[in-house]
């Protein structure tokens, strides 16, 4: 695909469609006054019409036979004064599905003059969002879907705007494609069935992104799992005939400094539940159960593209978790590779296991700050829907910079607390731990199980249940895997080389709240 930035006048961008931002206010400026002028008053004519309103989510598309491009298709931003440049991934993912459906291949995006300020950002932003309109999620059809194709996006600034830097805008888009691919990327491997997605064959794809960007690779198979005393994901992994990997990629940004990041996935391809089986509704939903892992390996690749100067390792624990003849069963006993006990209560409880292992590998790898994501707990779908994710720290700190980083993306987190009382709760009779509690708090307990494995590094859990996957298509976005926490973790890549204080490189022990 290609991306070139213009600042040319619309009859030479020499796309099938032009889009345009438009304000809940009605007042068309810039881009919105040039179109309404070369269409002889036809953008007014709209408001006027009150066929749209200027409501973020408002699309209406003009054919314009005598101008060039042909079609201009009018997409709403909303209040003017709330504008942030990542309302634009939005409005940009809606125009290309929008277009897309209709075969329109090469796409001009004119930008507000709102997004002058932060020009490199609105770039990103559009190219992220409107990449992340491609998917195709019929690709197992013999009679696919007619999909989406983009070859080419023009970013329009309007005709003689010296407020825009095109060097700046360039460089923009430029990231934008980087993140935007890997957000793809995550959702395609989130997005293919268990049958084609085992341990074996993500940690083949892990392989190809560390081979394509230049990363360190190397994979624990069950031999090597066993050596370490890695029993937790062992007892998971008893139940499949797939073999279980430790999927490792290493990024060094920064090899002076020993601090590092490490970037820890759920990669389990698929979760049927294991001996305490889940009902057989939804249950085909199970294959995204490795989005946590298919988010680390994706971010990985972006961050070895963009370079920041910071040293990262992705984790992925990957396994399948099935009732096999030599399934774990309930009550049986585990013993991780920090020494801990468990005592399986639940073998649907399976995501914390595989995770207490790949965090204390995580650890003997040097990481000296953790995040981790997963799709935990379906109570966190309970507590907030679709969303947000729930973010759960043993340091307050740095989970509030972590969302304070997160918000200059379009993915959404939310702190929720991780009292003492909650790592009293997932103690076991019989064992140190037990994998499953009572109802109250599940994804809280399961948190507090997960604090058990990371000693006193400081450490973040994000429980991505709720947000990974949508059940429904929306105006930007396929139906299924979103791409979390991918943009989160390349912002926080990011920013942690930006600022030697920040993530990597805070308090060096652990300090939550007062409990
Ligand atoms: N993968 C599931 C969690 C899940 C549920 C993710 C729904 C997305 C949507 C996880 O392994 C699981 O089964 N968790 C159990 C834990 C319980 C047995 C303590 C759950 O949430 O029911
Ligand atoms: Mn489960
Ligand atoms: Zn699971």
């Amino acid at each position: 695909m290609q991306i070139t930035v213009t600042s040319g006048a619309p009859k030479e961008l020499h796309a099938g469609a032009l889009v345009v931002p438009v304000f809940a206010d009605g007042r068309l400026d810039g881009a919105a006054h040039a179109a309404d002028a070369a269409l002889g008053g036809a953008v007014a004519d709209v408001f006027a019409s009150k066929e749209i309103k200027g409501a973020a989510g408002d699309l209406v598309l003009l054919h314009a036979a005598q101008s060039e491009p042909k079609r201009v298709l009018i997409v709403g931003l909303g209040d003017r004064a709330k504008f942030h440049a990542k309302s634009l991934a939005t409005y940009a993912g809606a125009a290309v599905r929008y277009l897309g459906k209709r075969g329109i291949t090469t796409i001009a995006f004119a930008l507000p003059s709102e997004a002058a300020p932060d020009a490199a950002e609105a770039a990103a932003f559009i190219v992220e969002g409107a990449l992340g309109g491609t998917i195709d999620s019929t690709t197992y059809r013999t009679e696919p879907e007619k999909p989406i194709v983009l070859d080419a996006i023009v970013l329009a600034a309007t005709a003689g705007d010296t407020e825009f830097d095109r060097a700046k805008l360039e460089a923009g888009a430029e990231r934008g494609r980087i993140i935007g691919e890997a957000v793809n990327l995550a959702r395609i491997l989130a997005l293919t069935p268990a049958n084609d997605m085992t341990p074996t064959i993500l940690a083949e794809r892990a392989a190809d992104v560390a081979k394509k960007y230049g990363l360190t690779y190397h994979a624990l198979d069950e031999a090597a799992m066993l050596a370490k005393g890695m029993g937790s994901i062992l007892g998971v992994s008893r139940g499949s005939d797939e073999d279980a990997r430790m999927i490792v990629l290493e990024y060094t940004g920064d090899p002076e400094s020993k601090e590092k990041l490490a970037l820890v996935g759920k990669g389990l391809t698929f979760d049927s539940g294991g001996i305490s089986i889940k009902p057989a509704e939804n249950m085909h939903e199970m294959k995204y159960d490795m989005c946590g892992g298919a988010g680390v390996i994706a971010a990985m690749g972006a961050i070895a593209q963009l370079k920041p100067k910071v040293n990262i390792i992705g984790v992925v624990p990957s396994s399948e978790n099935l009732p096999g003849p030599r399934a774990m069963k309930p009550g049986d006993i585990l013993h991780a590779m920090n020494g801990k006990t468990i005592e399986v209560i639940n073998t649907d409880a399976e995501g914390r296991l595989i995770l207490a292992d790949g965090l204390c590998y995580a650890r003997e790898l040097g990481a000296t700050k953790i995040v981790d994501a997963a799709t935990l707990t379906g109570a966190m779908v309970v507590a907030l829907g679709h969303a947000a994710t729930g973010t759960i720290s043993n340091d307050d700190a740095f989970r509030d910079h972590f969302i304070a980083v997160s918000k200059s993306t379009t993915e959404r987190y939310w702190p929720l607390p991780l009292y003492d009382e909650f790592s009293s709760t997932v103690k076991s009779e019989i064992a140190d731990l037990r994998n499953s509690t009572g109802r109250a708090a599940g994804s809280l307990t399961a948190a507090a199980f997960l604090k058990a494995f990371v000693g006193d590094v400081p450490w973040i859990h994000l429980d991505i249940a709720g947000t990974a996957y949508t059940d429904a298509e929306t105006a930007s976005l396929a139906k299924g895997p979103t791409g979390y926490p991918v943009r989160a973790f390349v912002a926080l890549a990011e920013d942690a080389a930006k600022k030697p204080s920040a993530a990597t490189n805070g308090a060096s022990k652990a300090t939550a709240s007062v409990n």
